[in-house]
């Protein structure tokens, strides 16, 4: 009999309880489901994005926001401001954009946003907010990467190298916090149908990739949020410097 998904929730504690979380790129897509499940768990979820949708998409649950773009001088500044009156259990930096464009034709200051966007920013988030889990004696990071840090496929050089740096970046960032109770993982989503990379994909493409999975299927936001929240969990204490795919078994290494 295949478990609901409430019977699973209650079979692994998840410890939301009013714990505080950050979820970066929360305005739409994988997000905004994992912010939309973080506060159906009971975590006082903060959502930030450049997208000034965020404040409607936190108003619809009952959330705050913050519009921030990560890349600006001033983020880790305007971060560090939400974590002031309380301490953060749980940052992720899922935040992201995707470039596809053959590595002979990329224009060098498009590669610079990819990187800045996908990695750099994930430096100045945890600059901001890892102090005050250590503060609070233990916390949970978790990047988004993806298996383009892992499988190599045309045209995504600057995309792929940007994830690649997330996960060696959260394997670092374990070894410096762990001494604090603070865990880092990467978690690795294969291909989820968001607006995402949208206009570059077509019908084709797309059952080439369900065709990859043995699942049969592509991931779907919840399908990401679920690892998260439990990587959140206090059973995920022992976890950390880990790069977790999330691919349906398109990719297992
Ligand atoms: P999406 O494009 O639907 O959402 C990304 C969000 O990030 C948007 O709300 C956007 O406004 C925000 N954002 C972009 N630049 C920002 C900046 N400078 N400051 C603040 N916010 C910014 O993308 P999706 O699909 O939800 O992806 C979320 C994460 O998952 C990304 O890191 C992506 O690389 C990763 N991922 C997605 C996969 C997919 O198939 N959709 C597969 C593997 C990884």
């Amino acid at each position: 009999m295949t478990p609901t998904r409430s019977a699973a929730r209650t079979a692994g504690r998840t410890d939301g309880g009013g714990r505080r979380a950050i979820v970066t790129g929360a305005a739409r897509g994988i997000g905004l489901g994992l912010a939309t499940r973080l506060v159906e768990e009971g975590y006082d979820t903060t959502l930030v994005d450049v997208d000034r949708c965020v404040e409607s998409a936190a108003a619809a649950l009952d959330a705050s926001f913050a519009v921030i773009d990560l890349t600006a001088a001033d983020a880790s500044t305007r971060l560090n401001a939400l974590v002031d009156a309380e301490p953060c259990w749980l940052l992720v930096n899922n935040a992201g954009i995707f470039d596809k464009t053959p590595l002979l034709e990329i224009d060098l200051a498009e590669w610079d946003r990819v990187q800045a966007v996908n990695a750099r920013s994930m430096v100045a988030t945890m600059q901001a907010v890892v102090p005050s889990m250590v503060g609070a004696g233990g916390g949970r990071v978790v990047n988004m990467a993806s298996m383009a840090a892992k499988v190599g496929t045309p045209g995504e050089a600057a995309y792929a190298a940007s994830k690649a740096a997330v996960v060696a970046l959260s394997r670092i960032a374990a070894t410096e916090f762990g001494g604090h109770g603070i865990t880092v993982n990467s978690v690795c989503p294969g291909y989820v149908l968001t607006d995402m990379g949208a206009d570059t994909r077509d019908d084709e493409q797309v059952a080439g990739w369900v065709s990859m999975s043995p699942l049969g299927r592509l991931a779907n936001a919840d399908d990401i949020a679920s690892l998260v929240i439990y990587l959140a969990s206090d059973g995920a204490s022992y976890i950390t410097g880990q790069a977790l795919n999330v691919t349906g078994g398109m990719c297992t290494n």
